[in-house]
């Protein structure tokens, strides 16, 4: 939710910030700008639209300047226009900001600084900082303030104690053109340290082509950069030591590698990604697996009396996937609860209460809500995050990364499976230590090590789902239906099909559609039924039935061999066979092409869906 990204070293600082951005992009895409110091005047050019538009009204002869600031937004106070777009410059004209995150005390600092005649141009809460900072840095100015600590960080100091809410902030000051502060509270902000160069940035997907070697800034921090190095404050002046770290991922894995797309990389990637993500862990000669990161709180996780996952979107599906695991394989009870309602909800967490977040980006504010709220209430709380060192992965007490490298479109889909195969892993664990019997624990591990060559195969019938998507994409209204551990998959076939292509469609367990849905079918309507082999396999074909009768067209993903299906499919895809409780991880792919290929067919940027963002970093 949107990228920031700052520059100062000795190269020309304005392509460096462009190509930060355009990798940023995927945060937020609504307007853009940058702002660059130049002989000790601050230049800032911002439109809205994307970075290619931002592009169009950029001087190409500024190849001097070493220093400036850029910014991607994804609108929450203000309308993305231009005047509203970032960088935004202090009333004085010597402070620019870029900012993510969300002030909650804007407007009683901008009706004091109303107060104190300071003028506003925008709508935005992010204004507010800038001019919050201009007002102290001229206020210590006129009374000639010397304490000896430099002006510029003091201002700067000075305002951010008075923000309520969340930043990720670059800032410039004119009257001191070797300096570039950042700072962070809630948004995420990581400083890239190369050789005599420097970049600051809401992600590293900023960072990675220019150095690996980074700081990750943690709440209330800021950095200060300037001609001989960089150091580390608390917002309240107290001196910190950070430690370098290494970036984990590749340039390439943030490229799109020859496809038209990151989400149809990030479809194809699965079989790679997974793998990945269980190798190491899962041992088929011993039958066990191994959980590193959680390693030190397996026991109080065995004796767990209840589990309740937390999460949002699409990694809320594969929480509902993992209580299904969980209650099954170890007879815990689970809940699976949104966390933007569980935040609210006064919880009930006694004694032997784990919670546990799931998040691809970790940085999902009302998942990180969700997490403080459980800490405050005692509860133990674990995360399952990809994002390696992101706020959620810090804030949780241990967790499990899903390690399948960037997820870069904004519909999740790698990200997805990797959950579900780090909740299958965790439950056939906890089992082992519970209920189930090592032999009956190895078969469920040998059956997941298939899961990535399955895949493989299904990911060949993109063609067919394409032909499949093209005969149906002109309908407004889907139905998606499943039972058992295909109804999660269900609701995220619908929630993909939303997301990108904008056509209606509800997912439902498919028993449900008798009490109500079923009077949408209409002639022609599509109704896609995950009937694949399982317990339940006959009352899914008395669904089908109930949808064929009332002239629904019907589309369905079942098991290869499946010879009764034929007939009443209009349209077929068939999925190599797999236990029940482990199908998700297959029978979502056909759904993601299904919907990728839908959005492609109706000319939707698929990788930027309209008003939708990667990182939801907004309650
Ligand atoms: C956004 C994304 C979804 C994602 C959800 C949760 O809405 O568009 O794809 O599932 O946030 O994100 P998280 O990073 O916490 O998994």
């Amino acid at each position: 939710m949107c990228g920031i990204v700052a520059y100062l070293g000795k190269k020309a600082a304005q392509p460096i910030l462009i190509e930060g951005l355009k990798r940023l992009e995927y945060r937020g895409y609504d307007s853009a700008g940058i702002a660059l110091l130049d002989d000790g005047a601050i230049s800032v050019r911002k439109t809205s639209g994307r970075i290619s538009a931002l592009e169009q009204i950029l001087d190409e002869a500024r190849t001097d300047d070493t220093l400036g600031i850029g910014h991607t937004r994804w609108a929450t106070h203000g309308v993305p226009n231009t005047v509203n777009a970032h960088p935004h410059v202090d009333y004085s004209g010597k402070i620019a900001i870029v900012h993510n995150g969300i002030i909650e005390n804007y407007a009683t600092l901008r009706t004091w600084l109303r107060h104190e005649g300071v003028p506003f141009a925008s709508e935005t809460d992010s204004e507010v900082i800038a001019n919050l900072i201009g007002y102290f840095y001229l206020t210590a100015e006129e009374s000639g303030r010397s304490d000896g600590q430099n002006l510029f960080e003091w201002a700067v100091q000075q305002a951010l104690r008075k923000l309520h809410g969340t930043f990720g902030l670059a800032i410039l000051c004119s009257d001191f053109p070797g300096t570039l502060i950042g700072a962070k509270r809630g948004s995420p902000l990581i400083l890239g340290v190369g050789s005599s160069e420097y970049i600051l940035a809401s992600d590293a997907a900023a960072i990675i082509e220019h150095t690996t070697q980074a700081i990750y800034l943690a709440d209330n921090e800021m950095v200060l950069i300037g001609p001989e190095g960089f150091y580390t404050k608390t917002i309240d002046n107290i001196t910190i030591a950070k430690d370098v770290m290494q970036i984990e991922f590749s340039l390439d894995q943030i490229e799109l590698g020859g496809f038209q797309h990151h989400m149809l990389k990030e479809i194809f990637e699965q079989p790679e990604s997974l793998s990945t993500c269980m190798g190491g862990r899962i041992d088929k000669h011993d039958g066990k697996i191994k959980l590193g990161g959680i390693a030190d709180y397996l026991r109080e996780l065995t004796r767990a009396r209840h589990v309740i996952f937390t999460a949002c979107g699409t990694a809320f599906h594969a929480g509902l996937v993992g209580e299904f695991l969980l209650e099954h394989l170890a007879r815990i009870p689970v809940e699976t609860e949104y966390a933007s309602e569980f935040r609210y909800r006064n919880p009930i967490i006694e004694d032997g209460t784990i919670v546990i977040a799931i998040s691809q980006s970790g940085e999902t504010a009302d998942t990180l809500a969700a997490v403080e709220q459980a800490k405050e209430r005692g509860a133990m709380v674990l995360g399952i995050v990809n994002v390696v060192g992101s706020t959620i992965a810090r804030a949780t007490d241990a967790g499990i990364y899903l390690h399948v490298g960037p997820e870069i479109g904004v519909a999740s889909t790698k990200a997805f499976t990797a959950q579900v195969a780090v909740l299958s892993m965790l439950a056939i664990e906890l089992g082992r230590r519970r209920h189930i019997s090592s032999d009956e624990a190895a078969r469920h591990i040998e059956e997941l090590s298939q899961i990535p060559e399955k895949i493989e195969r299904i990911l060949e019938l993109s063609d067919h789902i394409r032909d499949i998507a093209a005969a149906n994409v002109d309908r407004e209204n889907w139905l998606f239906l499943g039972r058992g551990f295909n109804y999660p998959v269900a609701l995220e076939g619908a929630l993909k099909l939303k997301e990108i292509s904008y056509i209606h469609a509800e997912g439902l367990p498919a028993a449900e559609m008798k009490h109500g849905p079923i009077a949408l079918i209409a002639d022609g309507m599509p109704a896609v039924f995950i009937a694949t082999t399982g317990p339940q396999y006959d009352k899914m074909m008395g669904n089908i039935e109930e949808v064929r009768a009332r002239g629904g067209k019907i589309i369905v993903v079942a098991t290869e061999g499946d010879e009764n299906i034929a007939d009443r499919a209009d349209h077929l895809i068939t999925i190599p066979d797999a236990r029940e409780l482990f199908q998700p991880m297959l029978t979502v792919i056909p759904l993601q092409l299904l919907a990728y290929h839908a959005a492609v067919l109706r000319g939707h940027d698929v990788d930027k869906p309209r008003n939708l963002a990667k990182s939801v970093t907004v309650e």
